[in-house]
């Protein structure tokens, strides 16, 4: 058995800024009441750059191979996490493996929304620790605003979500007390509803009942959050996970070095530093400036918090996220 660690981490995110104060000339909201209830000032979104969920994922992911001195052909498995591929079918790992020109590798499309890119890394890693592969490519890339409600009517959730990529390098480490010590994945299906969208699906309504039905009410293909009841659960299942993590690898909330939440609401983020009595510095948060990018947000912020010098070698990394589905997970690292 080996373990696996992180050798190169990259992101790109859209240089298009989109204030809040922009969004309240699309609806009715305020820079107030959105930094008070999610911290987020301004997010990302691609505009009219012609970028997509994939294309983000390769810029992150070039930057990633560069960081960590490999070779594209050095990759044997890519791993892609998002709710927002370009194409219903096929997801974005195949694209990626194209645009990179990579030789036929494996793709594999993660679909766990938030907690994507924690379960993601657990399956690379496990793919390493068995031998099976050596480096692997995992990203998690999200185009939100494309698919937003821009209009009141969507406000309570719009105002959150950003577009952006980030990117990772895992590779095989011989030494089983460095890399990746354990991941711990979670799901309660009880609630996909409760932050979901639900159309166009195979099981519910497909395109041509939307289009056959031609409803300007038809809330059903936004994105749909009930934000207090996910808000909650959040709390709740950040703090299990975490714990959980911790006890399994004989650890105390005092050992972490840099915790790295999936980036759904500074509120949280705060409520989950409170409870563990971390400092500012022992958190890294950039919610302020991309909003929620799913599963782009722990990638982002890790490759953000590695450039910024904040994670050394043999810190206690942890990764931690919840969401639709319900899904959750955490990620132990010793890096
Ligand atoms: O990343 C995946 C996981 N996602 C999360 O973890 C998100 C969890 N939830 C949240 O972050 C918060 O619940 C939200 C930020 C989504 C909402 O904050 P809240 O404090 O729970 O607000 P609320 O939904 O209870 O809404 C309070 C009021 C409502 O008006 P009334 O009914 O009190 O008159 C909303 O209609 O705020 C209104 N509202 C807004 N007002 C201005 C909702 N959205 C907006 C808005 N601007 N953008």
């Amino acid at each position: 058995m080996y373990n696996s660690k992180i050798i190169g981490l990259g992101h790109f995110v859209p240089e298009h800024i989109v204030t809040n104060e922009e969004l309240s000339q699309l609806m009715d909201t305020t820079d107030e009441w959105i930094q008070e209830r999610t911290g987020i000032q301004e997010r990302r979104w691609v505009k009219d750059s012609g970028d997509t969920t994939s294309s983000m994922g390769v810029k992150a992911a070039k930057i990633a191979i560069e960081r960590a001195g490999i070779d594209k052909d050095e990759i044997d498995f890519i791993i892609f996490a998002t709710l927002s591929p370009d194409m219903y079918f096929p997801g974005p790992g195949v694209q990626v493996q194209e645009a990179l020109k990579i030789k036929t590798v494996g793709a594999l499309d993660i679909r766990n929304q938030c907690s994507g890119f924690i379960y993601a890394i657990s399956v690379a890693d496990n793919f390493i620790k068995t031998g099976m592969y050596k480096n692997i490519l995992v990203i998690g890339a999200e185009l939100h605003s494309h698919g937003l409600d821009k209009t009141t009517r969507g406000r309570g959730v719009s105002v959150i979500f950003g577009d952006g990529a980030g990117a990772a390098i895992l590779s095989r480490e011989e030494d089983t007390t460095k890399g990746i010590l354990s991941t711990h994945l979670h799901s309660q299906g009880e609630h996909a509803e409760e932050l979901a969208l639900i159309a166009p699906g195979m099981g519910k309504r497909w395109v041509n009942d939307i289009i056959a039905d031609n409803d300007p009410n038809d809330e059903s293909y936004f994105p749909h959050m009930n934000g207090q009841f996910v808000f909650k659960n959040a709390v709740v299942r950040f703090s299990e996970v975490i714990m959980e993590g911790l006890q399994k690898n004989n650890l105390k909330p005092e050992h972490i070095d840099m915790l790295i939440p999936h980036q759904a609401n500074l509120r949280i983020s705060q409520f989950i530093q409170k409870k563990f009595q971390l400092n500012d510095d022992q958190v890294f948060n950039n919610i302020q400036k991309y909003g929620n990018t799913t599963a782009a947000s722990i990638p982002i912020a890790l490759s953000e918090a590695w450039e910024q010098g904040k994670i050394k070698t043999g810190d206690t990394v942890v990764l931690a996220a919840f969401g639709s589905g319900f899904t959750w997970g955490s990620v132990i690292i010793k890096w």
